[in-house]
C-alpha cells in the first residue's frame, strides 16, 4: 500500500505493509536513529516522536495510521530554535548521561514548551510522565526543562519589548 506523509517538513511517500510500526519504518527507511526502541509497549517513550502535532510513542503506531498526516521526529525539533534551546538547556544542567532516552524527552519537551510553556515543576513532571530515563534520577531534566522554560519566557518578553 502507498502511504504518503509529510516528514520533517517534507512530503514522501513510500509503498510498504501498513500494519508496520511508524518505529521501524523512521529507522529502516528513513534512518532515522534518534527513534529508538526499548519496551516496544508504549511504557518508555523512547521512541517518541510528534504525529499531527501530538507526541505518540511509535512503537504502537502502524504507518497507516499516518497515511495523510504529518511526523515530526527529534532530528526535525533539533533543527527549530526551540529544539535548540532546549538542548542547550539539556546541555547546560547535565540532563543527558547515556542520551538514550533524550531524544523522546526532546519531543515531549518541545511539545510541552509549544503549548503550555509553564516553569511549574509539577506540571512538567506531569508532562513528562511517559518518558523514563535509567541514568539521571530525574531532577537534572526537571531543571533542564525548567531553565529552557525561563529562556523561552525572556525570548517573549525580550520580543515584548521592541
Ligand atoms: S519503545 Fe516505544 S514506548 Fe518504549
Ligand atoms: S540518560 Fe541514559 S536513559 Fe536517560
Amino acid at each position: 500500500m502507498i502511504i504518503k506523509f509529510s516528514l520533517n517538513g517534507k512530503n514522501t511517500s513510500l509503498d510498504t505493509d501498513p500494519m508496520k510500526r511508524l518505529l521501524d519504518i523512521l529507522r529502516e527507511n528513513y534512518n532515522l536513529l534518534s527513534v529508538k526502541e526499548s519496551c516496544g509497549e508504549g511504557e518508555c517513550g523512547a521512541c517518541t516522536v510528534l504525529l499531527n502535532g501530538l507526541p505518540v510513542t511509535s512503537c504502537l503506531i502502524n504507518i497507516i495510521q499516518v497515511d495523510g498526516g504529518s511526523v515530526i521526529t527529534a532530528e526535525g525539533i533539533s533543527e527549530t530554535s526551540l529544539g535548540k534551546l532546549i538542548a542547550a538547556s539539556f546541555t547546560e544542567t547535565n540532563a543527558v548521561q547515556c542520551g538514550f532516552c533524550f531524544p523522546g524527552f526532546l519531543v515531549t519537551t518541545y511539545h510541552y514548551l509549544q503549548h503550555d510553556p509553564d516553569c511549574d515543576e509539577n506540571k512538567i513532571k506531569n508532562a513528562l510522565s511517559g518518558n523514563i530515563c535509567r541514568c539521571t534520577g530525574y531532577q537534572k531534566i526537571i531543571e533542564a526543562v525548567q531553565l529552557a522554560c525561563r529562556k523561552l519566557a525572556d525570548q517573549e518578553h525580550k520580543h515584548e519589548d521592541v
